[in-house]
């Protein structure tokens, strides 16, 4: 990708034994960190030679600040950014990826069912049961009742689609893969698992909830789910998760990041494919 050739390959999680999970819950030491205190001790005797070092350091940061984009507003636009990109025209005015598959079109022009939108459901309440409970552990203590959860709100849909005399399918083949994968990522690869973390849970504030609105004009009589509802001001509830993701991030080195930002494609395939059982 584009923004990404600049930058050294990444630092595979696996790869590096550092990584564990305890460091990353309890702040694992940053190089860059250190370094950055060292120019300012450097600053501080004020010799000519100090400062060089740090005007070059500067120099050195406003090239690295060009070099990401939304990287001075903090780890979330990066990702933002990311995201963004991967949507297509038809889906948001920021998107640049070509449309292909039927999911990728308009919701306008969707033709949803009713058994296609519960298979969606049953599938999204798997996805969220995982991540709202990884969020339980100490590994990602911060993320604990965020209030984005979704798992128990669809859990009181499902339960509405049985009263109303629909038959409550078995999750998919795929929405169990997938939910195999994030709880290995949540175990042995962090910075990826947050990447699905973001993604799913702001994704489904934004296109999600347009989605969620459209597809029930249609099949629902115009019925709003609680799966698109939520306790709170969602617009505070998304800023105090932004604020935590910004503050996990800070901690993460370059590469961690750009690892971080390459798993944004196969958080798009996944969720994308279990979009499309909406059309099913
Ligand atoms: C039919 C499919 C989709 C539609 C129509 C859609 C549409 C949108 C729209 C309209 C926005 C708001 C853009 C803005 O702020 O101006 C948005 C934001 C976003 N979407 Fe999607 N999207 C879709 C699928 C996805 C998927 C599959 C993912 C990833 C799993 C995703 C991730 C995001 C993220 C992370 C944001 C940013 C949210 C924020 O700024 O808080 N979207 N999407």
């Amino acid at each position: 990708m584009a923004y990404l050739a600049p930058i050294s390959p990444s630092l595979h999680i696996f790869k590096n034994p550092q990584l564990t999970r305890f460091q990353f819950a309890f702040s694992s030491p940053n190089p860059l960190l250190h370094s950055r205190s060292g120019i300012q001790n450097l600053r501080m005797s004020m010799n000519k030679r100090s400062v060089v070092i740090a005007s070059s350091t500067t120099a050195a940061s406003e090239k690295q600040k060009k070099r990401y984009p939304g990287e001075s507003k903090g780890f979330v636009e990066e990702m933002r950014f990311v995201a963004m990109k991967l949507h297509t025209k038809e889906q948001a005015k920021e998107g640049e990826k070509q449309t292909k598959s039927p999911e990728e079109h308009p919701v306008s022009l969707w033709e949803p069912t009713v058994n296609g939108y519960l298979r969606f459901l049953v599938d999204s309440k798997l996805v969220y049961d995982t991540l709202d409970e990884e969020a339980t552990s100490p590994t990602y203590a911060e993320f604990k009742n965020t209030g984005l959860e979704r798992s128990e709100k669809l859990a009181t849909d499902l339960e509405w689609f049985k009263e109303q005399g629909y038959e409550i399918p078995e999750p998919t083949a795929l929405g169990k893969t997938y939910c195999q994968y994030l709880k290995d990522l949540a175990e042995k690869d962090p910075q990826a698992f947050i990447c699905h973390f973001y993604n799913i849970y702001f994704a489904h504030s934004a296109g999600g909830r347009m989605i969620g609105r459209k597809v029930a004009e249609k099949v629902l009589d115009g019925r709003e789910l609680e799966f698109y509802k939520w306790d709170g001001e969602l617009s505070q509830l998304l800023q105090n998760v932004r604020e935590k993701l910004n503050k996990v991030a800070e901690e993460w080195t370059r590469e961690e990041k750009n690892h971080c930002l390459e798993e944004t494609d196969k958080s798009f395939k996944y969720s994308g494919e279990i979009l499309r059982l909406i059309l099913s």
